[in-house]
C-alpha cells in the first residue's frame, strides 16, 4: 500500500489543504496523522473538521493530550526561558479556544495504530508509544533505537515529534520520523509530507515538501492573538 503521513499538523490549516492535495496527486491510498493538531496557529477546531471530513484516521500527541485533559503544560520540552513562555501562551490560547467538540475528538485519539501489509507489521505513534513526549531525534544512539525495537513490535516504526524528518535502517526494522506538515523545524518552511510504499519487496519512504502560502498562516497568527513569536518561527521553520 501507498500511503502518506501527516505528523505535526499544529493548527496550521493552509498547510494541511495543501499536504491534503499534494498526497491525493501522490496517489496516496490513504492518509495517516500522527497527533499534535493544535498549537503554534490557531486553527485548531479547522484542522480537526478537516480531518474528520476526509477520514484521516490518526493517534493521539502530547499536544492533543493535554488541551483535551485542560493539563497545566502542553508537555513540550522548551531550550529557553523565552521559548517556554512562548509555549505557555500557545497552550493557553489553544485550550481557550478549542471547541468542545475538537477536545473530545483529542481526547479520543488513540496512542497506536498498527496494520500489517504484504507480511510487514507497521505501527504510527506521536513520539514513542509508551511516552507521547520523548523526542527521538535521527543521532540518538544506536543503543536507544535497538531497545526501541525491541520495545515495539513492529517492522515499520512510524512517528513524529520533533518536526524533522529521517528514515534509519537498522537491525532489519524501519525507522521512519515523518517530520511536520504545520510546523517544520528543519529550515525548509515548506510541509513535509511522508508517503510509504509497502512492496513485497521493498519500503520506500519519501518526503515530498510542498509549498502553500506560509505568509498567509504567519499573518494568521498574528491576527489572532497568538505571539508574533510563532509567525516568525513559521517562516524561518526553526
Ligand atoms: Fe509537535
Amino acid at each position: 500500500m501507498r500511503f502518506a503521513v501527516f505528523g505535526d499538523i499544529h493548527g496550521n490549516i493552509e498547510a494541511l489543504r495543501a499536504a491534503y492535495d499534494a498526497a491525493q496527486q501522490a496517489g496516496a491510498e490513504k492518509i495517516y496523522h500522527l497527533g499534535d493538531l493544535g498549537g503554534y496557529s490557531p486553527f485548531v477546531n479547522e484542522v480537526v473538521d478537516f480531518l474528520i471530513e476526509h477520514s484521516i484516521e490518526g493517534v493521539q500527541g502530547n499536544y492533543d493530550e493535554a488541551v483535551a485533559n485542560d493539563r497545566e503544560h502542553c508537555g513540550c520540552k522548551a531550550e529557553d526561558p523565552v521559548q517556554e513562555e512562548m509555549a505557555n501562551r500557545s497552550f493557553a490560547w489553544t485550550k481557550e479556544h478549542a471547541s468542545r467538540n475538537t477536545k473530545e475528538f483529542l481526547g479520543n485519539l488513540r496512542s497506536e495504530i498498527t496494520f500489517m501489509d504484504h507480511g510487514r507489521r507497521a505501527s504510527l505513534f506521536h513520539a514513542t508509544p509508551r511516552k507521547n513526549n520523548l523526542y527521538w531525534y535521527e543521532d540518538r544512539s544506536e543503543k536507544f533505537f535497538h531497545e526501541m525495537a525491541d520495545k515495539i513490535n513492529a517492522d515499520i516504526l512510524i512517528y513524529g515529534h520533533t518536526h524533522k524528518p529521517y528514515r534509519k535502517d537498522k537491525g532489519g526494522k524501519i525507522f521512519i520520523n515523518a517530520g511536520s506538515v504545520g510546523k517544520p523545524k528543519d529550515g525548509d518552511p515548506r510541509a513535509c509530507v511522508t508517503l510509504v510504499d509497502i512492496a513485497a519487496d521493498r519500503v520506500g519512504a519519501e518526503f515530498l515538501r510542498v509549498s502553500y502560502n506560509v505568509e498567509k498562516a504567519a499573518q494568521a497568527i498574528v491576527t489572532s492573538g497568538l505571539p508574533g513569536y510563532f509567525a516568525e518561527k513559521l517562516k524561518e521553520a526553526g
